[in-house]
This record gives C-alpha cells, sequence and structure tokens, in this order.
C-alpha cells in the first residue's frame, strides 16, 4: 500500500548537543545537502546569545525563530527527513525531553575540544532510557582538541554508550589533513574551504596501497595505518541491529563549519537510521503502519501576536496516515475535532496539508484544547504514554499583584503551564499556588508573557522546597499514607493532574520521610 511506502521513507530525528558544540551549524549544512536552503547563514540559531541585554526579551526573539525552526523537514535521496529542533539552553532542558519523545534516532554532537559536556550527559541520558538509537558527531577537526581514542573513551565512560568509529580523522587542527571512512572506505582531503565537493574524495579499497603515502604523506600515512588497526582491535564491527536497539553508537568525525564529513554522515544516517518506529500507550503497543491515525502532542507554542491567544499543537504522527478537515477522536476530553488548516513544515516555512504521515509532524491551531502529552486518534480510546514531567528545580509562589485582574491570571497560568513552560502546585493547606521551573529564566518568561498576553500582573516568592516528588497513590487506603497525609499536611501539594505531591525542603527530610513511610512510593517524575 502506498501510504506504507511513504511512512517507511521517513526519518524523523533531533540533533542534541552542549551549546556551542555545533548543532545549528550541522542543521544548516543538513538541510543545504537537502538544497532545502540555498546559503549557510539561513538557519537562525535557537540559543540565548551571551551578553543579551535582556533576558526575556531574547526569549521572546527565540519565540519567533523557534515557532520557524521547530521542525525542519527535507528531502535527501529518496528520503523525508524531518529534524526536530531542540532548545540548547539548559533552562529550557524539559523541552528537549519533551521532544525527545517524538524522535526516532538522535545525532549528538561533541565539540572534539571541548569533549563531553554537562548537557550532553543529561540529554543522552534521557535516549538511553528510551533506548533511542544515536549517532555521533565530533565536531571542530579543524581545530586542535583531545585525541581520537581519549575522547572515543571519553563517551564510552561518561556517556555510558559502546561506541564503534565509523570514520577517523588523519591529524587535526592545524595538521587536519581529512578523514579516513571507514564505512565507505575512502578517503576525504580536507582543504578548508567550506565550497568543498563530493568529488575530493579518493577511493582507498588497500590501505597498504603507496598511493596513500602519496596523498598524504608518510609519517601521516604510518599513523592513520596504526590507528586503523588499533580502531579494528579496540572496537566491534558495526551492527545496524546493535544501533537500532540503542546498544551501539556510530562515530563520526567532522567540521560542520567547513561541512567537512557532513556527507558522510548524512549518506549513512539514511542508510541506518530509524524509520517511524512503534510506540507503547497504556493500552497496547501501535505500530505506525497500522492503518488508522494515531498521534500525540509533544509541543505547544503560543503565537507571538497577543491579540490572536490561537496556538500551535505539533502532533508527532504514531500510526497511519492524518488528512485535514477529518474529525479526530481527542481522547482526554472525549470529543471530535476537525481541522481545517493543519501545518506542515518545511526548511524554513510552514504550509497547510492536506495529508501527513507516520514519522511526520504537524502544526494544529489550538484554542485551548490541548494539553502536552494528548492523544488523538480516528476513535479508538487509547493514551500514549511517555511525556513525564520531571522534578522541577526552583520552587517559588506566585502571587496576583493587580486583584482586578485575577481572572486573566488564572487563565494565563493555566494556558502557560498547558504549553509546559513550568509547572504549578497547588498547595494542600491553604491552596496557594506554587510555581516550578527547570531554570530560573522561566520566572521572568511568565512575568513578561502573564503581562503582554493575559494584561495580569504578578510577583513572586521564596519557597525552599528542594525536590517535588510524586506520591504513589497504591497505598493510600493504609493507616501509613493516613498519617503521612495528616503529619505531612503543610508539604503536600496537587499537581495539574490533581496527582498528590510531597515537596521535600533538603534531600535529609526527604530521606528521614522515606525511612518513616517504607510503604509510600515515592518518583521522582509524572509517570509511573
Ligand atoms: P550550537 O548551535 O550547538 O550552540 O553551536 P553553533 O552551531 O552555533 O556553533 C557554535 C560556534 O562554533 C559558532 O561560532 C560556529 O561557527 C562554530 N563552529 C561550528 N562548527 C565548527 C567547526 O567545525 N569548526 C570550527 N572551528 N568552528 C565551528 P561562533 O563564533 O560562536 O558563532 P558565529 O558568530 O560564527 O555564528
Amino acid at each position: 500500500m502506498s501510504f506504507i511506502k511513504e511512512i517507511n521513507r521517513r526519518r524523523t530525528f533531533g540533533i542534541i548537543s552542549h551549546p556551542d558544540a555545533g548543532k545549528t551549524t550541522l542543521t544548516e549544512k543538513l538541510l543545504l545537502f537537502g538544497g532545502a536552503i540555498q546559503e549557510a547563514g539561513a538557519v537562525k540559531s535557537n540559543k540565548i546569545k551571551k551578553g543579551a541585554t535582556s533576558d526575556f526579551m531574547e526569549i521572546e526573539r527565540q519565540r519567533g525563530i523557534s515557532v520557524a525552526t521547530s521542525v525542519l523537514a527535507f528531502e535527501y535521496d529518496g528520503i523525508k527527513i524531518n529534524i526536530l529542533d531542540t532548545p540548547g539552553h539548559k533552562d529550557f532542558a524539559e523541552d528537549t525531553f519533551r521532544t525527545l519523545t517524538a524522535v526516532d534516532s538522535v545525532i549528538v554532537v561533541i565539540d572534539v575540544a571541548k569533549g563531553v559536556e554537562e548537557q550532553t550527559e543529561k540529554l543522552v541520558e534521557v535516549c538511553r532510557m528510551r533506548n533511542i538509537p544515536i549517532i555521533i558527531f565530533i565536531n571542530k577537526m579543524d581545530r586542535e582538541g583531545k585525541d581520537a581514542f581519549d575522547l572515543l573513551d571519553e563517551v564510552e565512560q561518561k556517556l555510558g554508550l559502546k561506541v564503534v568509529p565509523l570514520s577517523f580523522p588523519i591529524g587535526m587542527g592545524y595538521d587536519f589533513k581529512g578523514i579516513y571512512n571507514i564505512w565507505e572506505k575512502n578517503i576525504n582531503l580536507f582543504s578548508g574551504d567550506s565550497r568543498k565537493n563530493i568529488e575530493e574524495t579518493i577511493e582507498i579499497s588497500d590501505l597498504e596501497s603507496p598511493q596513500l603515502n602519496k596523498i598524504i604523506g608518510d609519517k601521516a600515512a604510518i599513523t592513520l595505518r596504526e590507528n586503523l588497526e588499533l580502531v579494528h582491535g579496540i572496537y566491534p564491527e558495526f551492527d545496524k541491529q546493535e544501533y537500532l536497539n540503542g546498544h551501539l553508537q556510530p562515530v563520526f568525525f567532522g567540521s560542520a563549519l567547513n561541512n567537512f564529513g557532513v556527507r558522510e554522515l548524512l549518506d549513512c544516517f539514511v542508510e541506518i537510521a530509524p524509520k517511524p518506529r512503534p510506540k507503547q500507550s497504556e493500552e497496547r503497543l501501535i505500530k505506525p503502519d497500522e492503518d488508522k491515525f494515531t498521534g500525540f502532542v509533544f509541543k505547544i507554542h503560543a503565537n507571538m501576536d497577543p491579540n490572536h491567544r490561537d496556538r500551535l499543537a505539533f502532533v508527532k504522527i504514531v500510526s497511519g496516515v492524518f488528512k485535514r478537515n477529518t474529525p479526530y477522536l481527542h481522547v482526554r476530553q472525549g470529543k471530535k475535532l476537525k481541522f481545517s488548516s493543519p501545518n506542515a513544515f518545511f526548511a524554513e516555512k510552514k504550509e497547510i496539508v492536506d495529508i501527513s504521515y507516520a514519522g511526520d509532524i504537524v502544526g494544529l491551531h489550538d484554542t485551548g484544547n490541548f494539553k502536552i502529552g494528548d492523544t488523538l486518534t480516528e476513535g479508538e480510546v487509547i493514551n500514549y504514554k511517555g511525556v513525564p514531567s520531571f522534578s522541577p528545580e526552583h520552587f517559588r509562589y506566585i502571587n496576583n499583584a493587580d486583584p482586578l485582574k485575577s481572572k486573566q491570571l488564572f487563565k494565563g497560568i493555566d494556558q502557560l503551564m498547558d504549553e509546559g513552560v513550568a509547572q504549578l502546585f497547588t498547595l494542600e493547606l491553604n491552596g496557594r499556588k506554587v510555581i516550578g521551573t527547570v531554570g530560573a529564566l522561566q520566572y521572568e518568561v511568565i512575568q513578561y508573557r502573564l503581562e503582554h498576553e493575559y494584561g495580569a500582573k504578578c510577583t513572586y516568592e521564596n519557597l525552599n522546597v528542594y525536590k517535588a516528588c510524586w506520591v504513589d497513590p497504591k497505598e493510600s487506603k493504609s493507616e501509613e499514607y493516613k498519617e503521612f497525609v495528616r503529619v505531612k499536611q503543610r508539604y503536600l501539594a496537587k499537581d495539574k493532574q490533581n496527582q498528590l505531591v510531597f515537596l521535600a525542603d533538603s534531600a535529609f527530610s526527604l530521606q528521614m520521610t522515606q525511612q518513616k513511610y517504607p510503604s509510600i512510593k515515592f518518583h521522582f517524575t509524572s509517570e509511573f
């Protein structure tokens, strides 16, 4: 069936990295290969520039860019590639975690000089938990950096991965001569010219051939032979199935800025990266090639125009075909909705589409029906799992600063929480509202947006909370549970789903509480 052919040619992935490793540059070069953009500099960075005059003004600017770059789609070699954009700033890590629920694989970019950095560790951990297939791209080989073997060790140790290099650098920095492509068995010579094209690839079927010495010089040829011998000795053979299972991670070296090693990465990617993968719902496993449409919301984006409070809900299509103007069941609300202008995303623009396939992302205009994690189907009642909230790291009371605008304030808070900007907790004791965020920046964002989009004003008040711990309701009938609720009432709150949360004020008090009430299970994400 033709729709299965369409689904099978889709590759939906995310590029993740610590800020500044080269994610934007690599994205741009991939789009150039796909012919989706014509010149470098067309992809705007979604990162918060250092030293920006005002952080939240910068964030507002970013929100504009971020709609445009949410999904970058292009065709390459008969494959439809969807790159899902992920914010690099650590305060928006939760956005990235959610986007990772919608990708079928990832490419991790690592700076050869800086090695594995903090943000990369966190993001890769989430990928590992979900067994997402990972390809690693070691970037900036035109600069002095760490020794390739040391770096591969570091990747294995810090990221808990099992790597297999599919290319290997010949020198680095000033002495960088090029890359031996283990996957294709050829050499790519580095000329430092970003207009470089494929013709400069030299096939080397026999590494012992004196031709190699002629091309890269005796010394480099000897070192390369030794290095490749070591590679074969240390690392396993590449096994596609192991990669797809998330147990083996191929590594490429290159320089995104110089467009070097990027085509090799892309060619390998289209050959090995997974087509849309099945997804677990609470009820059953859903396969992409099922003929009925299902999908879930992984991101909500408020429009920039404060006069039109409409939002764009990003839906990952998990199975079947999504059609315009067709009624679909919004499972949580139990009602059918029709979408007259669903958006599909291309490199730099979005367009209304009549039909999209599993693997694709559609943007649906929404006037407040959707929350992150919502499921859409043709009628079957299923609920997709896997868009959990993590415990926030910052907590503050939110107060209404303009009593005449309390309705606007609550509506604003409600909608911003649905978008996943932050999490709201309501204290059991007195109904006070607490906002929890991953980064301090979000408080400015919320204050600014409440004022500019909803005409409401708020102030914050500090609150000493170490962690939000979701309380498993399994034991809720037991005496111990009842005592816990009585004694700890001051620290208990409900989240937006009405789940009970224990707001521990220190690691010590959490530990003491766990010891005192051993039958109660505490969870550190909202999904368990
Ligand atoms: P990010 O999205 O991961 O945050 O990184 P981005 O692509 O913006 O790259 C960060 C910086 O690293 C940029 O320089 C970029 O030009 C540079 N860069 C990317 N790839 C390479 C590479 O292969 N070699 C070298 N030498 N540099 C690379 P910048 O000065 O911060 O920004 P810009 O002013 O050049 O845009």
